[in-house]
């Protein structure tokens, strides 16, 4: 774990907003925040009654106890975050215009605050909602695409870490175009790849701590096209939630436009839709569905397959652990409203949520959700 040089002060605070951001002082940042961006903090944070009380300091563990563990295999690149964690390091050095960041991009809709699950905060009552809700399926597939499968087989494929509903009504038409992403920086969606390049899709990976994309190439990640001998464009990029101000998008280095939204991406790459999206962001899943929720980019992903982590609040979410629960199951509820349904849930390894051990949980979940509003 490393913390933020006291020299760079909060200007590094919010550049350090990429994944791997280590740690986040919201409550410094909280008197820093657009309005709206208070009120939100402030409502997730204490009820819309309290919206002056932002949480407290989260302090941001990457490798909590369990949570190594807790991933599905194969497990990371020796060295891979650590190497990012080092290239975060020297792009927040070269970086310190805190105002090329807006605070967040609020699209379409804003992300809805869900209830309580009970008359007050209650850990268990917020934590059985979320689990009960990703434990049950909101539409029943009647073939299915599952890893390491040639073809389309019927369900039940309860043990598989994802499926792909293979309705013909959810499926690219034969003569149209299909696009599928993937971010993950393990290799560890070899199967998922494999899968839609059989589909015939034109195929993007996504990994920031891959020295093989761009053709090696320092330059934007997105402008090169290196493929890997299946076919598979690789990129040097990861997800970020926050746009960039476009203004002075082209005088800084590689390191931090290593990072964009999805709609950015897509707009470089040239994809109006993305017809399947796979990601693994390693605990940045929560703020980068808030940002797909409320700037719309959901209406434009058809099967969106991630991985979501449990052990800790994730990157730039704060509160106590009933807020947080509270929290993800509001992303969860956010994601239905764009649109998504969900067909597939695969239980993680380890019992640790938010750092408490749970018996009836787990640290992660790999969902699998179809939009079925196309
Ligand atoms: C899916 O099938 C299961 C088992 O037959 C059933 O219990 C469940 O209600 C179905 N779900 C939906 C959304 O139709
Ligand atoms: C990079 O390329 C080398 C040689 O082509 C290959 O052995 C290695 O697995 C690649 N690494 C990644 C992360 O794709
Ligand atoms: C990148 O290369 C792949 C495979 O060669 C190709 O299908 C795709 O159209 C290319 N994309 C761009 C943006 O050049």
């Amino acid at each position: 774990m490393w913390g933020l040089s006291p020299r760079a002060g909060m200007p590094l605070l919010l550049l350090l907003a990429p994944p791997l951001l280590i740690a986040l002082q919201l409550l410094a940042l909280g008197s820093r925040l657009p309005a709206g961006a208070r009120s939100w903090w402030g409502a997730a944070a204490g009820g819309p009654r309290d919206r002056a009380v932002v949480s407290s300091v989260i302090s941001i563990d990457p490798h909590p106890r369990g949570a190594r563990g807790a991933r599905s295999h194969p497990p990371p690149r020796p060295g891979a975050l650590e190497e990012m964690r080092e290239k975060m390091r020297d792009a927040a050095r070269a970086y310190e215009d805190e105002n090329e960041w807006q605070e967040r991009q609020m699209g379409p809709r804003a992300l809805e605050v869900q209830l309580w699950a009970s008359d007050k905060p209650s850990f268990t009552a917020e934590l059985s909602r979320i689990i009960a809700y990703i434990a049950r399926p909101q539409l029943n597939c009647s073939r299915v695409y599952s890893p390491g499968q040639a073809h389309a087989i019927q369900p039940p494929a309860a043990s598989a870490h994802w499926l792909l509903c293979a309705e013909n009504w959810l499926l690219p038409a034969s003569d149209r175009p299909c696009v599928a992403y993937s971010f993950r920086m393990d290799g560890g969606d070899a199967d998922f790849l494999r899968t839609v390049s059989r589909l015939g899709c034109e195929v993007h990976s996504f990994d920031p701590s891959n020295s093989n994309a761009s053709g090696g190439s320092p330059g934007n990640s997105l402008a090169s096209n290196h493929s890997d001998e299946v076919g598979v464009s690789q990129h040097k990029m990861w997800l970020d939630w926050r746009t960039r101000k476009r203004r002075r998008h082209k005088t800084r280095g590689n390191l931090v436009s290593a990072s964009q939204t999805l709609a950015d991406i897509m707009a470089a790459l040239g994809h109006h839709t993305v017809h399947f999206l796979y990601a693994d962001l390693l605990s940045a899943e929560w703020r980068v569905f808030q940002n797909w929720i409320e700037a719309g980019t959901l209406q434009n992903v058809h099967h969106l397959v991630a991985t979501i982590h449990l052990q800790w609040a994730g990157f730039e979410v704060g509160g106590n652990s009933e807020e947080v629960l509270r929290y993800w199951f509001s992303v969860l509820r956010g994601l239905q409203a764009s649109g998504l349904k969900l067909v597939h849930s695969y239980a993680g390894e380890g019992h640790s949520v938010l750092k408490q051990t749970v018996t009836d949980a787990h640290s992660s979940y790999t969902l699998t959700w179809v939009n079925t509003r196309h």
